[in-house]
């Protein structure tokens, strides 16, 4: 086993790096202030060939796997949390459509993702009655006139109001999972409605939507992948999502836990920085050892991916262990700095706002725990 990354991961990480360094970070704050849609750090990731990482080079991705998006998304998201999942969303619709898609939607779609030509990418799944039971969704599409015409809603949908494509589940079949077909819908498309974004408590840049589908037609050649199977479309596509979760976690975490080093070596309290303490030490020492090992989970259930073997199990473990430690990690980071932690002075407040609901979205902690416990006892 060697833990060494190769020369292209190195890469893709240094890349991501300075991006985040010299591009996002400075503006991070403002973003979070503001709720502005990332635009111009979007346009950035694009030329740095980090919204289609794990995508082929045919299609104007970077082919450069999936250890090395995960690298990258930790190395986002410990600058700007926002940006992170903008970005996160867009490589997992570009992927899916990869995956899924004919070679006529690959060629029209892919390339306008990776070069930010389509500001986002949205994934139409949860809808306001069906999230964690995402197989009991009610959006319907009917087939008519050769059309599919789409009724319903959906609800909690990153960048839905300026994607330039969506891939949405809507009903087909009957009851249940197996009556599920996924489509592609292009963004403005006559009877897509966009909700103003929600008002969010965290990753505020990042646009959060409900959408309405009222007679939305799409043409017959919309239907992702064979009608009657979107939802295991859906279910692999989390698969991936959740490695991404996990590696944002993560890099939120280590932004934690760098600011509270930074500020340990810096606040002086009793006579000497708190940094001599051994309540403050504590802290830090397993901070940096949990990072650490959902840094690892992170980049198993990667490379597993990468490699095309199973990978469901590990990537729900990386998720929920990732996720439940970042959370930790920055309600500590906000208790070492004191005061300065509850205002936005420090950064380490938006940590906390903004890595809270990586427990909650591509499935909860109780849905990772789900799918752990599933797998166990099947096997
Ligand atoms: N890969 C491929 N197929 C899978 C699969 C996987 N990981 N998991 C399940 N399937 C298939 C099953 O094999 C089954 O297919 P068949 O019937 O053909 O055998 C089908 O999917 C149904 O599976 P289940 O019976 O296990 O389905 P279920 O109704 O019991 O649900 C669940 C399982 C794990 C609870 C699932 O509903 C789930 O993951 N829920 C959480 C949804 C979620 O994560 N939502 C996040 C929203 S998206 C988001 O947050 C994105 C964003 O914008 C940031």
């Amino acid at each position: 086993m060697d833990f060494k990354l190769d020369e292209t991961q190195e890469m893709v990480r240094e890349t991501a790096y300075r991006l985040s360094r010299d591009v996002l970070e400075p503006r991070a704050a403002e973003i979070d202030r503001s709720h502005e849609f990332p635009e111009e750090q979007i346009r950035a990731l694009a030329e740095a060939g980090l919204l289609g990482v794990n995508v082929p080079e045919e299609y104007g991705g970077s082919e450069a796997g999936v250890v090395s998006y995960s690298l990258a998304v930790m190395e986002i998201a410990a600058a700007c949390a926002a940006t992170s999942v903008t970005m996160a969303v867009t490589n997992m619709v570009a992927e899916i459509i990869c995956a899924f898609g004919t070679e006529e939607m690959k060629k029209k779609h892919v390339p306008k993702l990776c070069s930010a030509e389509y500001p986002a990418g949205a994934f139409a799944l949860s809808e306001p009655q069906a999230g964690s039971d995402a197989g009991s969704l009610k959006t319907r599409a009917r087939k008519k006139d050769g059309r599919w015409v789409i009724n319903g809603s959906k609800q909690w949908i990153t960048s839905g109001n300026v994607a330039g494509v969506l891939v949405v589940w809507a009903r087909t079949g009957g009851p249940g999972a197996a009556g599920v077909s996924a489509f592609l819908v292009e963004g403005g498309t006559p009877g897509l409605i966009a909700d103003p974004p929600e008002s969010k408590m965290g990753q505020r840049g990042s646009p959060t939507v409900g959408l309405t589908f009222e007679d939305c037609e799409v043409p017959e050649d919309a239907l992702l992948g064979e009608e009657g199977k979107g939802f295991r479309i859906a279910m692999s596509a989390l698969d991936g999502g959740r490695v991404g979760v996990a590696s944002q976690a993560v890099g939120i975490a280590r932004a934690a836990l760098d600011a509270s080093i930074a500020y340990s070596r810096d606040r002086q309290a009793f006579g000497s920085s708190i940094g001599s303490f051994q309540a403050i030490q504590w802290k830090l020492a397993d901070m940096a050892t949990q990072i650490e090992a959902a840094r690892l989970l992170a980049l198993q259930a990667a490379l597993l991916k990468e490699k095309g073997r199973p990978f469901t199990t590990k990537a729900s473990m990386a998720k929920l262990f990732a996720s439940e430690m970042a959370v930790k990690a920055c309600l500590d980071a906000v208790q070492i700095h004191g005061g300065y932690g509850y205002v936005d002075d420090f950064p380490v407040e938006r940590y906390l706002r903004d890595v809270r609901t990586t427990t909650i979205y591509e499935g909860t902690s109780e849905i990772q725990r789900l799918v752990i416990a599933r797998n166990l006892l099947s096997s």
